[in-house]
């Protein structure tokens, strides 16, 4: 679904459309003529982002918003379908990782995770589910990872919000599917990115953020649930869930 008809344009709201994925997921989508509500919050980056959308089929409209505001989220969230009738599809993709070695463990910088990866994407979730659930349609993907599926060296907080994510739509998918409303579970391997940008260890599988937005957008209107790429290192990380306890810690250990 890329748009329903000539004069309605489908509405997408992307979170943390900045930079990196989200800004490459809002120029592919607006290239194919969606009408793209792009929020964050630097309102500079987001000015670009709308400079380098003018010659684009679609239209990119910025909306400054820090998802951690609860408050915040659930005004713009009502002033995006006040402009503009609806939101058709979500997604969910504000994120941060922030490093924790074991050694020095704080829950600060879990909380900070927590906050912005957990709290701030149920905040949009909140906002967007009953309007979507009484037009009976709607679309929210969100922004997990495939560093969800197990516990990996340095990722004692990251892990654990995307872990949580991906269950978390789990079960809002298993009671909101046969209602018209559609979760997605998107799980990325490594995206170069300012987020991936700081990591001084050798990231396999490496992609461009336009491949991973290209990839992301290919499988939005399909049936399946979980969008997870690059396909090599995503069957990898699928084997290693699978793996007994034993196993995958000697096999974790030698990673650190
Ligand atoms: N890159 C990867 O390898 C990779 C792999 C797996 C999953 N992911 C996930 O993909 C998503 C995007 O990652 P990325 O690599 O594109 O990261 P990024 O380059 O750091 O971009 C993160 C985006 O989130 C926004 N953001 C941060 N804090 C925010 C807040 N409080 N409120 C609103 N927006 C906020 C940032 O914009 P402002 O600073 O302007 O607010 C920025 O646009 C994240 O959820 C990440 O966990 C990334």
């Amino acid at each position: 679904m890329t748009q329903d008809h000539k004069t309605k344009p489908v509405v997408v709201w992307i979170t943390g459309a900045s930079q990196g994925i989200g800004e490459a997921l809002a120029l592919a989508m607006a290239k194919q003529g969606m009408t793209v509500l792009a929020s964050a919050r630097n309102h500079e980056h987001l000015a670009n982002l709308v400079d380098k959308s003018k010659n684009l089929e679609g239209d990119i409209i910025a909306y400054s918003l820090d998802i951690t505001d609860q408050s915040a989220v659930n005004a713009t969230a009502s002033k995006m379908m006040k402009n503009h009738g609806r939101i058709d599809q979500a997604i969910l993709n504000a994120g941060t990782y922030i490093p924790i070695p074991a050694e020095s463990f704080n829950s600060h910088d879990v909380r900070q995770q927590v906050e912005l990866n957990i709290m701030g994407t149920s905040y949009c979730i909140e906002a967007l589910l009953p309007d979507m659930i009484q037009r009976g349609q709607g679309l929210i993907a969100i922004n997990a990872s495939l560093a969800g599926y197990r516990g990996l060296p340095k990722a004692a907080g990251y892990g654990a919000t995307k872990a949580a994510l991906i269950n978390m739509v789990e079960s809002l998918h298993s009671e909101l599917s046969d209602h018209g409303i559609h979760f997605k579970v998107i799980n990325p391997g490594f995206v170069k990115t300012p987020l991936t940008d700081k990591n001084t260890f050798p990231m396999p599988f490496l992609i461009e953020a336009d491949k991973a937005a290209q990839l992301i957008i290919n499988q939005l209107n399909s049936h399946c649930f979980e969008i997870r790429f690059p396909w090599p290192f995503a069957l990898l990380m699928r084997l290693i869930r699978c793996l007994p306890y034993s196993l995958y810690f000697s096999l974790i250990k030698r990673m650190k």
